[in-house]
């Protein structure tokens, strides 16, 4: 779970490398280091931290060079440290490699390596990759150093397992850059004499939108002039560069102080922009399999972290539009769990990122035991969406912020919009209560305006509470899973201790962690369950919470005879109120944070796509 950046061109790359180490700061920010090829050798400058660490480290040292690599580094291997800090070197420091996965078979190679007279600085799997290709070297030929580079790389392939995308420079070779993709991210960025290999686009869209996604096996071969791709059989491909409509403002924060404020605010576009496609798409996905559709009987949801939590509500939406029954798993269980054999099952991955290991590999089960597979997904060209049979993007661009918030909302969007096609199309929901249904789904982005509006009494509320020690989440039904979010967003950002509980269940154990000023949060829109809602407030204030009642303008009146504070959120349809009651929450943990003086957009511990298991 790392960052890769590489540039070749006629400019000098640190700054492009520098930069586009920043932008992929949200994939892990523990270490990082840059290789610059200056005059026919390697200078290459590590520093343990955040990318800004290694420009201050760049700057003393001072490379200058028209090809490069860089890497920002979280830890799988190896502490966070200089020596294990990425590009790794093989004996000669000839040959750098950036990596980003894991390398399986790491240690016997590395025993074999050592045998053969190999000594190793680090402790990461990393390095073996560098060694093994000097290894290589030895025992391949060709007529030119940048051949001989490339057939070294595919014997070192054929010699690695696991789950890795690599750039490599050979100081013999200046003007080529040599990236692998295997099951972990590797795009091409195809600029005017220059181009970029990168683990995301963000880390090269200043300068180029014409990328070229690698598929698994493939070995991208970039220069000055051009890009090459060369398949598993080593035979040249020539793959569509596809044009990415993100443009570099969108990718960075517009104005506000952190990405994760923006993203929020983000949420009204991002909902409506997922929504503009959803008619078609799952027109089309669900159009082309009506006759299987029809004898759909079984849904499984795997997803991990917030994504798990938007296939919670997906859950809901499905069983009550489309009437099939749903299980949701984490991803990380699925897999391991025995899952029966069911010829009439859809699995559905819930990811931002598409890139998230342990969903990626849930999903390859629910592949192998023979069940249709559908992504929801956001990034285009991501490992999920090209293992997936269809997929539904949800379009809200780049979230950055490792804290997901707007990616949230549209994942729930999306699962609303399928299951009402799922209902229409199987016949569960009549083309009039669809067309009702559809009409509401349309009013969201509008909704979700007004309710990103009222930042302000969620900040003003949280000068109170924002020293307290443990934060309750509650709700019922289709907020359930909202409660579980706010509890999620909130540990993430702030530190704090926080749980979300179904309101029904206080009674049966957690009422015992309330105590005088616990700040709980009641889910409780004016719905079936409004009264419900009420009583588990009554609950809560006997022990001494102080209640915050999430609640719409006609829940309002009551809910403050029993609440310490009322946070209003705009009405809409019960199924669709949750999209609305997340924000507070939201703005909840982004504001206990900033009180708390935590790094909001990179929290402690954790990275963006977690691509290994
Ligand atoms: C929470 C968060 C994580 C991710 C989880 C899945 O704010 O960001 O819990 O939701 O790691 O990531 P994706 O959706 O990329 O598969």
């Amino acid at each position: 779970m790392c960052g890769i950046i590489g540039y070749v061109g006629n400019n000098n790359s640190v700054p492009y490398i520098i930069d586009g180490l920043k932008k992929l700061e949200y994939r892990g920010y523990d270490s990082a280091g840059i290789s610059i090829l200056q005059n026919g050798s390697l200078v290459t400058v590590r520093a343990v931290g955040k990318v800004a660490e290694l420009e201050k480290a760049a700057l003393l040292a001072n490379p200058k060079g028209s090809t490069g690599i860089g890497h920002t580094r979280w830890a799988t291997h190896g502490k966070p440290s200089e020596e294990n800090s990425h590009p790794h070197t093989d004996c000669s420091g000839d040959i750098v490699v950036v990596h980003n996965g894991i390398i399986e078979n790491y240690l016997t190679l590395r025993d074999k390596l050592h045998s053969l007279g190999h000594r190793f600085k680090s402790e990461t799997d990393t390095e073996v990759i560098a060694h093994l290709i000097e290894e290589n070297l030895k025992h391949v030929s060709a007529e030119t150093d940048a051949e001989l580079l490339i057939k070294a790389v595919q014997k070192t392939n054929a010699e690695i397992s696991g789950a890795f995308a690599y750039g490599v420079l050979w100081a013999r070779t200046p003007g080529l850059l040599v990236g692998v993709k295997n099951q972990s991210p590797m795009v091409v960025g195809l600029g005017e004499n220059e181009n970029f290999l990168a683990s995301d686009v963000p880390a090269f869209l200043k300068h180029t939108n014409k990328v070229l996604f690698l598929e698994d096996g493939e070995i991208a071969v970039l220069r000055v002039d051009g890009a090459t791709v060369l398949g598993k059989d080593g035979k040249v491909k020539k793959p569509k560069p596809v044009k990415i409509s993100w443009d570099q403002q969108t990718a960075e924060k517009g104005g506000y102080p952190h990405f994760m404020l923006k993203e929020i605010y983000d949420q009204p576009q991002a909902i409506e922009d997922t929504l503009r496609t959803a008619r078609a798409d799952f027109g089309k996905i669900l159009g082309l399999n009506t006759e299987a559709l029809r004898g759909l009987q079984n849904i499984h949801i795997i997803a991990c972290g917030t994504a798990y939590h938007a296939g919670l509500v997906g859950k809901y939406y499905i069983e009550q539009f489309a009437g099939i029954p749903v299980s949701v798993d984490l991803a990380s269980e699925y897999k391991y769990r025995t899952v029966p054999h069911r010829v009439d099952t859809l699995a559905i991955a819930i990811s931002q990122s598409g890139e998230t290991a342990d969903t990626i590999g849930a999903l390859k089960k629910a592949k192998s035991l023979g069940f249709r597979t559908l992504a929801i997904c956001n990034v285009l060209g991501s490992t999920l969406t090209r293992t997936c049979d269809s997929t539904f993007f949800t379009h809200c661009g780049p979230e950055i912020s490792v804290a997901s918030t707007k990616a949230f909302t549209s994942q729930i969007t999306s699962m609303y919009a399928l299951a009402i096609f799922l209902g229409n199309a199987n016949g569960n929901l009549s083309q009039n209560v669809f067309d009702k249904l559809y009409k509401e789904l349309m009013a969201l982005p509008k909704a979700m305006s007004e309710a990103v509006k009222d930042e302000y009494t969620v900040r003003h509320l949280t000068r109170k509470i924002y020293k307290a020690d443990r934060f309750i989440f509650l709700g019922r039904n289709v907020n359930f899973p909202i409660a579980l979010e706010g509890a999620l967003k909130l540990k993430e950002v702030s530190y704090r201790s926080a749980e979300g509980f179904a309101a029904g269940e206080i009674k049966h154990g957690p009422i015992s962690i309330i105590d005088k000023g616990t700040p709980v949060f009641m889910l409780m829109p004016y719905d079936s369950l409004f009264e419900k809602m009420l009583s588990a407030c009554q609950e809560c204030r006997a022990r001494g919470a102080f209640v915050v009642a999430v609640t719409t303008e006609q829940g309002a009146k009551q809910a403050k005879d029993v609440a310490d504070k009322v946070i209003l959120v705009p009405q809409a349809s019960d199924f669709l109120q949750p999209v609305l009651n997340v924000v507070p929450l939201q703005f909840l943990a982004y504001w206990i944070a900033k009180r708390l003086g935590c790094d909001i957009d990179q929290p402690r511990n954790l990275a963006k796509s977690v691509t290994v298991e």
